[in-house]
């Protein structure tokens, strides 16, 4: 399913992306050396409840997933790419950090996430951080009436390959609107001028996944979603919620 957004719905859809920037920025101040993950999805917790809103993740059970999601916020560490289960496992120094989370307010969703590392970085997390966020600007700068789905795709795949990353297969963006997910996917790799025309109103978020190894390499973990790589390397996952306009793409889920 695609609705297309009133002016109004978009302006509502902005405030739940607001709690959402609000969400993660808050994570980002609380994030440290020996600070245990679950902390950090109480921040989340915090957040949104004193905004009013609520949780998309919390309790989220899609056909594919075994169990129900038991918490606010994906926590992703090193060679988690994304679904990361916030557990009383403590952050360490040089960790990279995903934070993923939503908010629902008013009827309306938002779905954002940021990447960053704790303490000391190491360069090639640095590079590969400032990577999803130049594929993640490439996307938006695609999502203009006009072009179509794949010209999205193209956009951000074409940073994360030529940086040398892989792209996890059959991971990518989708529509957002009164729910979390909804039509059309927006796959993290495409074909210039393929795919669902984009149109003043759509909603969708953008999320690139970027891997140090192959594109296929990643395996869902035994709590049913923590979502890893195979080989061990580091991941990083950024998102923002986009709407396409015929004044050019507004970020959503910025501050
Ligand atoms: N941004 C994530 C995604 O689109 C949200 C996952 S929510 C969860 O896949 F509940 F499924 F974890
Ligand atoms: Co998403």
């Amino acid at each position: 399913m695609m609705e297309i957004k009133t002016d109004a719905n978009l302006k509502a859809m902005r405030e739940a992306g607001r709690v959402v920037a609000r969400a993660l920025e808050a994570v980002r101040a609380e994030a440290a050396p020996g600070v245990p993950l679950i902390e950090l999805d109480g921040v989340v917790r915090r957040i949104l409840t004193e905004a009013g809103a609520t949780s998309p993740f919390l309790n989220y059970r899609p056909a594919w997933a075994p169990v129900p999601y038991p918490a606010a916020a994906c926590l992703s560490v090193n060679d988690a790419i994304v679904h990361g289960v916030p557990d009383d496992a403590r952050l360490a120094d040089g960790d990279l950090l995903s934070v993923d989370c939503g908010a629902s307010l008013d009827g309306w969703v938002g779905d954002a996430a940021v990447s960053f590392t704790v303490g000391r970085a190491r360069p090639e997390d640095t590079r590969l951080i400032d990577t999803a966020y130049e594929a993640l600007e490439a996307g938006i700068a695609a999502a203009v009436v006009g072009n179509r789905i794949g010209d999205i795709g193209h956009a951000v795949g074409r940073v994360c390959r030529r940086a040398g990353y892989g792209l996890p297969d059959g991971l990518g963006g989708h529509g957002v609107g009164r729910t979390m997910h909804e039509g059309p996917d927006v796959p993290n790799e495409g074909r210039p001028g393929r795919g669902v025309p984009l149109r003043h109103g759509m909603v969708i978020a953008i999320e690139p996944m970027l891997t140090g190894g192959g594109h296929d390499h990643h395996y869902t973990g035994r709590d049913g979603w923590t979502i890893r790589t195979i080989d061990g390397s580091r991941a990083a996952h950024v998102e923002h919620t986009v709407a396409i306009t015929d004044d050019g793409p507004r970020v959503l889920t910025a501050l």
